[in-house]
């Protein structure tokens, strides 16, 4: 309801700009025990049932509603993301090196369809900066063990896509001793040439170097892929089939491909959903959904579905503070 009011004034400047002050000031609350009671109440984290935790791969999930990535690219937020509703955060996507990202303009909403439009282009910190602040986390004990931190993978955007195996590699190899689980992300659409990898060959370069650093460090951390929207069908089943055995588990799905952009919300739920149908009678490997949850009754959808876990990011910013926490009470009357 109050959101209802706030928003339209939070919508009126440029949307980057409002994304920028909005972090800071959830990560100024989060620096202090006062703030981060206040985070948990405006995000009615109260309303999160008992019964809403669940248990993937070897993690426990205080709640299956996950933040999902491009929010907190750089895990300057990990303080606060346990007090905002959430069961668990991916951060990211992060590369390499730091690097700029596309030019501004890059983001916009669009109310009328609860859609958003970004070209952000991996813009980050770079890997070592961000593991630092992931380690230092959990060195202050800010991450509760009932709430998993993702790190999604990306490469840099001059690393041409014959060495792009080195730049997941290089994430992997420092984020596998501090992540709860990692994502290889060749599906976002702003980094051109990204979505080529999108192959079984492609992606096996990719991952199997990861898997054997993984068996000599910590096994058991999880490795999922990550796809975009556009891959169905044939492809879709060809890709799930050739790589079942080389990963832990699939998030479905990254932005749809518009405008040299992706588009998140709105435009993009009736697809995500058709994906998880389509992945979750081929794959046994858990399914992270998302792709226009927007609301409680699609997140347990989802869930009847076949997903394991759901994220959001244009819910969330469409529905409020309140939203993980709405979504995770209706997942639990389903479950
Ligand atoms: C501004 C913005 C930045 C994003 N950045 C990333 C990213 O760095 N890595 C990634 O895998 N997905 C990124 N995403 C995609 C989201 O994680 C998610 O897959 C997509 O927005 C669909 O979910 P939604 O409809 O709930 O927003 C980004 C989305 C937005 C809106």
């Amino acid at each position: 309801m109050l959101w209802s009011l706030v928003r339209p004034l939070l919508f009126q400047g440029d949307a980057e700009t409002t994304h920028e002050r909005t972090v800071s000031m959830i990560s100024a609350l989060g620096h202090t025990g006062a703030g981060r009671a206040l985070l948990r109440a405006v995000s009615r984290q109260s309303l999160v049932p008992a019964a809403a935790a669940t248990r993937v791969w070897d993690l426990e999930f205080r709640s299956p509603v996950g933040l999902a990535a491009g929010f907190d690219k750089n895990g300057v937020l990990l303080q606060a993301l346990p007090h905002l509703g959430f069961g668990f955060a991916e951060i990211g996507s992060v590369t390499p090196r730091p690097q700029p990202g596309n030019p501004r303009p890059r983001l916009s909403r669009d109310p009328s369809r609860h859609a958003i439009w970004n070209a952000m282009g991996f813009n980050n910190d770079g890997v070592e900066v961000v593991a630092r602040r992931l380690e230092h986390a959990r060195e202050q004990g800010w991450i509760p063990c009932n709430f998993p931190i993702g790190v999604n993978l990306g490469k840099n955007k001059d690393t041409p896509n014959e060495e792009a195996h080195r730049d997941y590699l290089e994430g992997a190899r420092r984020f596998l001793s501090v992540a709860d689980y990692l994502v290889i992300n060749v599906s976002s659409p702003n980094t051109p040439g990204l979505r080529a990898l999108q192959e079984p060959e492609g992606i096996r370069r990719i991952v199997d170097p990861i898997l054997e650093s993984r068996a000599g460090s910590r096994p058991g951390v999880p490795v999922l892929l990550k796809l975009a929207p556009e891959i169905g069908g044939t492809a879709l089943a060809e890709l799930l089939g050739a790589l079942e055995d080389r990963t832990d588990g699939w998030i479905l799905t990254n932005t749809l491909q518009s405008n040299s952009g992706g588009l998140s919300g709105g435009p993009l739920a009736e697809l995500s959903r058709a994906r998880l149908l389509e992945a979750a009678g081929q794959t046994k490997k858990p399914i992270i959904s998302v792709g226009g949850v927007l609301d409680p009754e699609e997140a347990a959808r989802r869930v009847r579905a076949g997903a394991s876990l759901v994220q959001a990011y244009a819910g969330y910013i469409y529905g409020g503070p309140a939203f993980p926490a709405e979504l995770a009470a209706a997942i639990s009357r389903v479950r």
